[in-house]
This record gives C-alpha cells, structure tokens and sequence, in this order.
C-alpha cells in the first residue's frame, strides 16, 4: 500500500473501499469482508449510507488488527451544529464498535457548518478522532472554514474522475495543505465510462481495466480513491494497481478527457442549496 501524508503527520492509504449504496446489512458485510481479505485497510462509510453496523461488524469479524485500519465516515447535515454533531459522532462511533475514528467528514458544505466544525476539532483534540476534514467543499467553502476555524481541514472528498477532474481545486488544496481525496472514481458508470476507448486502449498497453488505470491515474496525482463494488472480482481487480506507472503521455491523454462539469450536482447551484434545506427542515 501506497500512503498520503496529511498535515498532521497521520498517514492514509492512497487506496480505500467505499460502500455507497450498500444499505442493505449482509451485502455491506459480506463486500467489507471481502475487500479486507483483498488487502484493503481503509473504508469509507458515512452515517447517512445507513450501513455503519454492517462495516463494524464486518471490521470485527475479519479479525484485522486497528491500528492496521483506517476508518473514514461522516457526519449528515441534519447534525451539523456543535451539540447535535457531538451527539452524532458518539452515535457512528458506537454502531462502528470503535474507540476512536481515523477521519471524521463535514459531508456537505451546507446548514451550521461551523458549529459542526468547532465539534469536530473538539473531538480531534481529545484524540477522538486521528484526522478532520470535509466534503463537497469548493475552494471559496474550504477558504472560508480556514479563516473561520482554528484548524485547516487535513481532507477534502470531492467528485473527481477522468470527466471531472478538478484540477484547480487540486492546486489550490494543495497551496493549503489538504488531501485531495476522489468520490466515485468512475463516474459511477456515467458517460458511458467503462466503454471509453482512451481509457481502454491505455489499458491495453499495461495488460489492465479501464477501472485500474483510472485509479492509478489519480493515485499518480496525489489523490486519494476509494472505489465501490459489491462484485468480489471487482474488489480485487480494483485492489491491483501498484505493480505498474502511466507513462506521463498517458498521463496527459487522460487528463483531455476533463470536461470539467460534474456528472451529479453542482453544490453551487442554488436549487440544490434549496433540496439540502428541505431536508433540515424535515
Ligand atoms: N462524499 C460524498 O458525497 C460521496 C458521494 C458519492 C460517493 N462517495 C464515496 O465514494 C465511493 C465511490 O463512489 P461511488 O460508489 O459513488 O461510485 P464509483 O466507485 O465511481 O462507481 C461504483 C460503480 O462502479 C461499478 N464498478 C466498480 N468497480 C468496477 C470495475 N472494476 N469494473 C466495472 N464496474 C465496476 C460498481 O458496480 P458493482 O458494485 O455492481 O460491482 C458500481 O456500479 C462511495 O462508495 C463512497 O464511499 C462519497
């Protein structure tokens, strides 16, 4: 396994299991399972994808040790605000089955952000939690909980595959100190990814998956990836990407698929800022 250093000194594998839309409790296990006996040792979960029972009993059952593991879930919108996001925290930590957290995410910029912010640096002191950071963040919202806050997010999960490729957020998270870190490497599937003849034909060259280069694509950037699939195949194709290098030239034909739009939501539109309300007034 490949490590980032965060600022803090706390070192986090460049290659995690991610398990959104897993709700349902024995095909999340059964797939944690899996990816730890593949040799994955960081997983990202989150309270809102309703399985963090199913990743700590998965945890527990493999038999692997902690201090080998590096767990990652979040904290929802409807707990931001300091009191309800203590509160939130013990909740995840219990249903986790563990003592201390390896990072803690805002998951969205939206709601009582800094109330939530100033529960989790709390927490980070009280070496609850190894690493803090956020989620969903543009460059202006992670300024803006910098120059708010005592302490510098350490990660930043953001949308970032071969059609959104955030270049600029990456240098200016770079400028600041904070990892970089990929939700749905692939698209989730979108654009036709898994049928894209460059990402192909490069994978030709080196005998791997459209999937595999992706991820050796971004880990070569200096991001963090954390694919999800609940095919035991998969888990393993997608585990297999640290016995070869992308040429800087495929490096480069990669980076012309940018078409720099995000395939999901843009957080920055103000009909979505207007459905994450919605949900903290329910
Ligand atoms: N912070 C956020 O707001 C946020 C948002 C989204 C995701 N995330 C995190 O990022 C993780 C990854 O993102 P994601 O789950 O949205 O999408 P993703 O990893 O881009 O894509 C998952 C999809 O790709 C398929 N797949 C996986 N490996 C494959 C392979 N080698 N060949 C062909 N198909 C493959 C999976 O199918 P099968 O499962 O059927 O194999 C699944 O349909 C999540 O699980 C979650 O932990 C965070």
């Amino acid at each position: 396994m490949e490590y980032l250093k965060l600022y803090n000194g706390v070192e986090m594998p460049v290659l995690g299991y991610g398990v959104y839309q897993v709700p349902d409790y024995n095909e999340c296990k059964r797939s944690v399972l899996a990816a730890l006996e593949a040799g994955y040792r960081s997983i990202d979960t989150a309270q809102a994808y309703q399985n963090e029972e199913a990743v700590g009993d998965a945890i527990k059952e493999s038999g692997v040790g902690r201090k080998d593991l590096f767990i990652t879930t979040k904290l929802w919108i409807t707990d931001f605000g300091y009191e309800a996001a203590k509160k939130a925290f013990e909740t995840s930590l219990k249903k986790l089955q563990l003592e201390h957290l390896d990072l803690y995410l805002l998951h969205q910029p939206f709601g009582d952000v800094h109330g939530a912010w100033r529960a989790l640096e709390e927490l980070y002191k009280a070496m609850k939690i190894r690493a803090i950071g956020v989620s969903n963040f543009y460059p202006d919202r992670v300024m803006d909980l910098i120059n708010f806050n005592e302490i510098t997010p350490m990660v930043n999960q953001i949308e970032t595959h071969p059609f959104y490729q955030r270049t600029e957020d990456h240098s200016f998270l770079e400028e600041q100190g904070v990892v970089h870190e990929s939700w749905a490497p692939f698209a989730e599937g979108r654009g036709e990814f898994f049928n894209n003849e460059i990402l192909s034909s490069i994978g030709k060259k080196y005998g791997k998956s459209i999937a595999q280069v992706t991820l050796r694509w971004m880990i070569q950037r200096d991001v963090v990836v954390i694919p999800k699939s609940v095919t035991p195949s998969r888990i393993k194709e997608n585990f297999d990407v640290f016995d070869f290098k992308l040429s800087q030239e495929d490096m480069e034909a990669i980076a012309a698929l940018d078409q720099n739009e995000s395939q999901f939501l843009n957080h920055r539109d103000p009909e979505t800022v207007k459905w994450f309300g919605k949900l903290l007034k329910n």
